[in-house]
């Protein structure tokens, strides 16, 4: 035997495609020679090969061996083809079987005692390729269990290059190696955000709700230590489970993220909640080689959280518009274009000024009006376009925290429940036109299409425009939430009321 074939996985973003790895022994001075690998990679991967080899007693034949990963055009980023590398030059040289190695898809950098090193990404990794119809996978120990989420796959987790020879052939003594570990698997448990802790603010805990229910993009805006933060950390707990291909993709994005990937596989929405100071790089992804997903991205499937606003750098909110356009995250390289997936609901949690102050019970702003405009005008434009709840949330007072309220309040499981329910509404109503929550349906639709509510119906909201209370924007907006609501209350579309309401969650907003 003298050429032998396997494949590994080349990850660009989320999108991973098949390599062909294959290994030539020739006459000639001993030489290794790596073709289809870029830059500086390609040394180091031969280095690291042999190097491997050689440690832990399965040394590399002295002759002439060339390895071409194909197809060549393909952009090849990491380590990760090293095991493949190893297995088909061993599997040429006949010491292990070619049809075994030929069979399996080999995944994982080596180290330079033999041992492989866990990989960021081999969950998407795997699941391209089994969606390519690859069925067998060798992957590092240290990714055993997140290599084990994808379902339908056969996954043979090896602690070292002698390991997986012997996988293969048997031919070598067996040595114990200590596996090198991968990230700690993830705890699935999601702190518990009580939404029955909110006192009072029925319109926030109203529009949080609605928020849930529609996937509406949301703002909320009030005075230091009204509960925005508290009111956005209860917003994952409202959404439903996800089905498996979302929760795949989310534990994917971990995956390439090396944030760890938790051993069952987590149907809960993610939240993430990048600090102000963040860049755009930590925002929606980036790095120079490797391209890792940012927060965003994370958040894909569930909540991102942008507390304190108007302190994020105007570039960072640009960001931001082409994944609330798309729900897609694309990263753009010299040769090639990094896809994330980027379809999160955005909460935004602002000051109503610098000072915090301004509309509060006894209001003490020492904001001057322009200061006060110029701050929130940073969010402005394209972002708030597509925010379809905003949100005036009130400072609770001292006596109010202290007696609860009399009204009872709604717990997360019965929210949950009502947001299912609502959910299960709209994918009925909506079915057959490519929408499945009303925030994704346009406003040209909710006006003139087969669903457009009697005039009657919205009157408020017409003289609102007229007297220029509200934007044609606005108008839509207030549409969508007032479907949302009438989904909540299992009503076959808005009455007055529903409208009236929706209207109010949005004036009682000054901005
Ligand atoms: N409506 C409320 N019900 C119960 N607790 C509340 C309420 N509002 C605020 N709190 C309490 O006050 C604390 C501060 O609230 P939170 O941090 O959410 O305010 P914030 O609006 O985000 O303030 P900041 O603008 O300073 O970030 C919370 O941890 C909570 O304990
Ligand atoms: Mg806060
Ligand atoms: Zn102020």
């Amino acid at each position: 035997m003298m050429v032998a074939r396997t494949h590994s996985v080349a990850l660009l973003g989320m999108t991973g495609s098949m390599v062909e790895v294959e290994a030539d022994i020739g006459n000639g001075l001993p030489t290794l020679m790596i073709i289809g690998l870029p830059d500086t990679a390609l040394s180091d991967a031969r280095d690291r090969v042999r190097a491997a080899a050689t440690n832990c007693g399965c040394a590399l034949p002295h002759s002439k061996i060339t390895v071409n990963l194909s197809p060549a055009a393909l952009p090849k980023h990491g380590s990760t083809f090293d095991l493949a590398i190893a297995m088909a030059i061993l599997a040429a040289e006949g010491t292990i079987s070619a049809e075994s190695v030929a069979g399996v898809v080999h995944l994982g950098e080596l180290s330079l005692d033999g041992r492989l090193r866990p990989m960021n990404g081999v969950l998407p990794a795997i699941a391209a390729a089994a969606r390519a119809g690859y069925r067998s996978f060798m992957v590092p120990e240290g990714n055993r269990h997140e290599a084990e989420l994808v379902p339908g796959v056969v996954i043979v987790p090896v602690v070292s290059l002698r390991d997986a020879a012997i996988y293969h052939a048997g031919a070598f003594e067996p040595v114990v190696y200590e596996a090198i570990q991968g990230h700690d698997a993830h705890d699935t448990r999601e702190p518990h955000h009580e939404l029955a802790d909110v006192v009072g603010n029925p319109d926030a805990v109203l529009a949080l709700v609605a928020a849930a229910a529609g996937g509406h993009h949301m703002f909320l805006l009030g005075p230091p230590g009204a509960g925005k933060t508290m009111l956005a950390s209860r917003l994952p707990g409202l959404l439903p489970d996800l089905d498996t291909e979302s929760a795949l993709e989310v534990s994917s994005v971990r995956s390439l993220a090396g944030a760890g990937v938790p051993r069952t596989l987590a149907v809960r929405p993610p939240f993430e909640s990048p600090h102000h100071t963040a860049t755009a790089a930590a925002l929606i992804g980036g790095g120079s080689r490797l391209i890792r997903p940012g927060a965003a991205a994370r958040a894909s499937h569930g909540v991102l959280f942008l507390d304190e606003a108007p302190e994020f750098a105007v570039s960072v909110l640009d960001a931001l518009r082409q994944p609330l356009e798309s729900g897609v995250i694309s990263i753009h390289r010299a040769n090639a274009v990094a896809r994330f997936p980027g379809s999160f609901q955005l909460v935004l949690a602002a000051n109503p000024c610098p000072c915090g102050q301004y509309g509060a019970a006894e209001s003490k702003c020492t904001c001057s009006p322009n200061t006060r405009r110029r701050y929130l005008a940073r969010l402005s434009g394209p972002l708030l376009d597509r925010i379809d709840i905003q949100v005036q949330v009130r400072r609770v007072t001292a006596v109010e925290l202290r007696l609860g309220d009399t009204e009872p309040r709604l717990t997360t499981v019965e929210a949950r429940r009502t947001v299912e329910l609502a959910r299960e509404r709209m994918a009925r109503r909506l079915e057959g036109t490519g929408w499945r929550l009303n925030s994704q349906v346009p406003g040209e639709w909710l006006r003139s299409g087969p669903e457009r509510l009697p005039h009657s119906f919205t009157a408020v909201l017409d003289r609102a425009l007229e007297r220029g209370g509200i934007t044609m924007r606005g108008y839509d907006r207030i549409l969508r939430v007032a479907w949302t609501l009438a989904d909540l209350d299992g009503a076959d579309q808005p009455s007055p009321e529903h409208v009236g309401r929706a209207l109010y969650l949005r004036k009682s907003m000054s901005a």
